[in-house]
């Protein structure tokens, strides 16, 4: 079969124009993701139908051609499969129980409760059939330390205090969470690729609020250890790291650790000098601001125009710095890829 274009960037041939996706593209801009996502009820009950999983993937590929599908799921599957019960209040985001004693991390099973992740690894299963050889399609986990800070704080925090307190506070406890999170999602992506996947990203969405030395040690090291345990089953796997939040040395040192053929990247670097601190690999992938993309007009051509300008000839996958916002029209993802595909 031959491989899409994201697959040969990831494997070390840039393309031009690059391949393009956003992070969250399937979502509630879209009003056909909308029309399904009442149909199913609550969220993690759509992301546990494989069938309906597989047609709200696959939405925002019929409607922009865009070149890589990513499964629709969500990162907090993981905690739930261990047993942390989750919940997602309507418009409110994520709610877990909070974890506030080491007693409730040695009390997590042995092994996950698979008939909260098979689904997804049945729903991969469906898109990778109906997708069209040319395109590329993507299994995901969230990184050990961002699954952490859910699983202790029981939601969204602007800072991820809790997690933080409780990692400076007992650290060798909050090691054998992040080192119970490596294990199951290292299964969980193993099933991901044998099931199809032709990449997965590991995001790890709050990578940014960690000083050097905790960077390295709750973000490096744990999606290292991540890393080596889904490459001593599949040796070739393709993965693309996401630390969000590093543009200069913590970037270059995730560069240097994972051995990844991707890293994405969020709006907060300059892209060209972050190609230049990390050489020629890995592909680099992202950047543009999620806001420009909402904003729509001018801003988002130039925009596209410098970034495009930036990568050229280089190993570069089109994406968002985080995901796409709930209000942003349809109408300028619609401009994006024609401006992105007139290159
Ligand atoms: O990118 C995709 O299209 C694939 C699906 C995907 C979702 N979440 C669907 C989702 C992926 C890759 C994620 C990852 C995820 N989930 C992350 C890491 C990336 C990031 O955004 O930082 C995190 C931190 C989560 C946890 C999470 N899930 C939060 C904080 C929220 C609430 C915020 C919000 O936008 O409502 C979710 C809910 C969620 N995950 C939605 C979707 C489409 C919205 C739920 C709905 O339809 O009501």
């Amino acid at each position: 079969m031959c491989s899409s274009k994201l697959e040969k960037v990831l494997d070390g041939e840039a393309q031009w124009p690059p391949p393009l996706w956003l992070m969250r593209q399937a979502g509630r801009y879209l009003p056909e993701y909308r029309a399904v996502r009442s149909k199913a009820g609550d969220f993690l009950s759509l992301c546990h139908d494989p069938a309906l999983a597989a047609e709200v993937t696959l939405q925002p590929i019929e409607r922009f051609g865009f070149d890589a599908a990513i499964i629709f799921s969500d990162i907090l599957v993981v905690p739930d499969a261990l047993g942390r019960k989750v919940h997602f209040a309507e418009g409110e985001g994520p709610r877990l129980e909070p974890i506030t004693e080491a007693a409730e991390i040695d009390g997590l099973p042995l092994e996950p409760d698979w008939t909260k992740l098979q689904p997804t690894v049945e729903a991969l299963k469906l898109v990778r059939a109906a997708l069209p050889a040319e395109k590329a399609l993507l299994g995901f986990c969230g990184a050990p330390w961002t699954v952490a800070t859910y699983m202790i704080a029981g939601r969204g925090t602007p800072d991820q205090a809790p997690a933080r307190l409780f990692a400076y506070r007992q650290p060798e406890v909050f090691e054998k969470l992040l080192q119970k999170i490596v294990a199951v999602s290292a299964d969980y992506l193993i099933a991901q690729l044998r099931a199809g996947a032709s990449a997965v990203q590991i995001f790890d969405s709050w990578a940014g609020v960690l000083p050097p030395a905790e960077f390295e040690r709750w973000c490096i090291g744990p999606v290292r250890d991540l890393i080596m345990k889904v490459r001593s089953v599949i040796p070739d796997a393709r993965i693309i790291g996401f630390p969000r939040g590093a543009t200069g040395h913590g970037l270059v040192e995730a560069g240097r650790s994972w051995n990844v053929q991707g890293l994405s990247v969020d709006t907060a670097g300059d892209i060209s000098e972050m190609r230049r601190l990390l050489g020629p690999k890995p592909a680099l992938q992202g950047n543009l601001d999620p806001l420009v993309l909402m904003a729509g007009g001018p801003a988002l051509d130039a925009a596209i125009d410098r970034l495009l300008s930036a990568v050229k000839g280089t190993l570069f996958i089109a994406n968002l710095g985080h995901g796409i916002l709930q209000h942003t029209p349809v109408a300028h993802v619609e401009r994006l890829v024609a401006r992105i595909r007139a290159n």
